[in-house]
């Protein structure tokens, strides 16, 4: 009899996450500098609305594109031109869901779409389980990672149906130019494609005015975002795409094929926020703390070059000078000092010897975890 086989071709062509292997290495007491899991808890009265909501007793599907109030909400928080009222905008089950309906509603089979090199992994990941050819853009590590337009252009195929940006950025922090995100648009609109703004972390941004989106300059432009991030609401799944509203039919079939709709009660508690729109900027100055602190336990302990980020929760070391295999490094550093980190090739190649360190978790884990590191890189321990 032959064996029965445990996963499809295109499941098989998936990277199982390095991120995860190291956390689920972890043991009672590992300090985590490793997942982007915020430690706050979501602020009271998001809670008090998801509670009043559940006693009211509503709790049954929503249409699969989300509750039409809340899609208004989400589309006039963003004022994207070209991409206004409910009909441009589709609520997901995270920000995560929203990239494979928004990757499925955009990619044939064979497809290719350019992706940051570092970079969120699921982008490669979602575009392989669809068939499609991920194609990573190698982005340079004296420019704090950023987004090189030009370096985009030259790498365009016949083939290529979309580009994603994520600014600020996973796993670096930094936060692309203007001017390279104009080019970009431009780009866009040139060579017939589509752009995956994916801005979950735009509400954490340390540097002064607005960040800076290709969404503002092109509606070739799908905008990608949700709560887990500025509300700490990972566990809550509320994510959304923003796009034309006559190019968002093969999204939403995606997604209803996917997850019929997001949670009813966590697009209820969203609405709130929504209507009350300082709540997502309310934890920023509790990371700006943190990013100050990190910063500083890191100076005093570790003698390796670190971005300083512009945005987002995560301090990207070089620890090249050490090794230039961070995922041997981290696996090594785990096992000696019981801190996990997310090693740069996560993220690809272009970051191998660099490690991604987050202060998503209080001040007192980061400070710990960074006199560990250094204890270990200066004395193998
Ligand atoms: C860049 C980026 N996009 C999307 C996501 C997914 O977010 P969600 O938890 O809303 O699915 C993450 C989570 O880490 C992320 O870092």
């Amino acid at each position: 009899m032959p064996t029965p086989r445990a996963q499809s071709a295109r499941t098989a062509a998936v990277q199982p996450s390095l991120i995860r292997a190291l956390h689920d290495r972890r043991r009672p007491g590992s300090l985590n500098l490793g997942l982007g899991q915020p430690s706050l808890p979501v602020p009271d009265p998001i809670i008090d609305e998801g509670l009043r909501r559940l006693r009211a007793g509503s709790m049954g599907y929503t249409a699969n594109a989300g509750l039409p109030e809340l899609r208004e909400l989400i589309a006039a928080h963003h004022a994207l031109p070209g991409r206004s009222g409910a009909d441009s905008a589709i609520v997901t089950c995270g920000a995560q869901e929203a990239i494979c309906a928004l990757f499925a509603g955009l990619l044939d089979p064979g497809d290719e779409i350019i992706v940051p090199d570092p970079g969120f992994p699921s982008y490669e990941a979602v575009a392989r389980l669809l068939g499609a050819r991920p194609v990573r853009v190698a982005r340079d590590a004296a420019d704090g990672f950023r987004l090189d337009a030009e370096a985009v252009a030259a790498a365009i195929t016949p083939r290529t149906r979309a580009v994603v940006v994520n600014s600020p950025a996973n796993p670096t922090g930094m936060v692309d130019e203007e001017a390279q995100l104009r080019r970009l648009a431009a780009l866009a609109e040139e060579r017939d494609l589509d752009i995956v703004s994916d801005e979950i972390y735009a509400d954490l941004h340390y540097r002064p005015g607005r960040v800076p989106s290709a969404a503002r300059h092109t509606d070739r432009a799908y905008l990608v975002s949700g709560l887990s991030k500025n509300c700490a609401m990972t566990g809550f799944r509320l994510g959304y795409v923003i796009g034309p509203p006559q190019r968002m039919t093969g999204v939403l079939r995606a997604h209803h094929m996917a997850a019929t709709c997001a949670p009813v009660l966590s697009q209820h508690m969203a609405q709130f926020v929504f209507e009350n729109p300082r709540w997502l900027t309310a934890q920023l100055p509790i990371y700006v703390e943190r990013r100050e602190r990190a910063l500083a336990a890191l100076r005093q302990h570790v003698a390796a070059p670190v971005l300083e980020p512009d945005g987002a929760f995560y301090i990207f070391a070089d620890l090249s000078a050490h090794s230039d295999d961070s995922l041997q490094f981290a696996l090594d550093l785990l096992e000696k000092t019981d801190v996990i980190t997310a090693p740069g090739r996560a993220f690809g190649e272009a970051a191998r010897g660099w490690l991604r360190l987050t202060f998503a978790d209080e001040p007192a884990v980061f400070a710990e975890a960074a006199a560990r590191i250094g204890a270990y890189l200066r004395e193998g321990r």
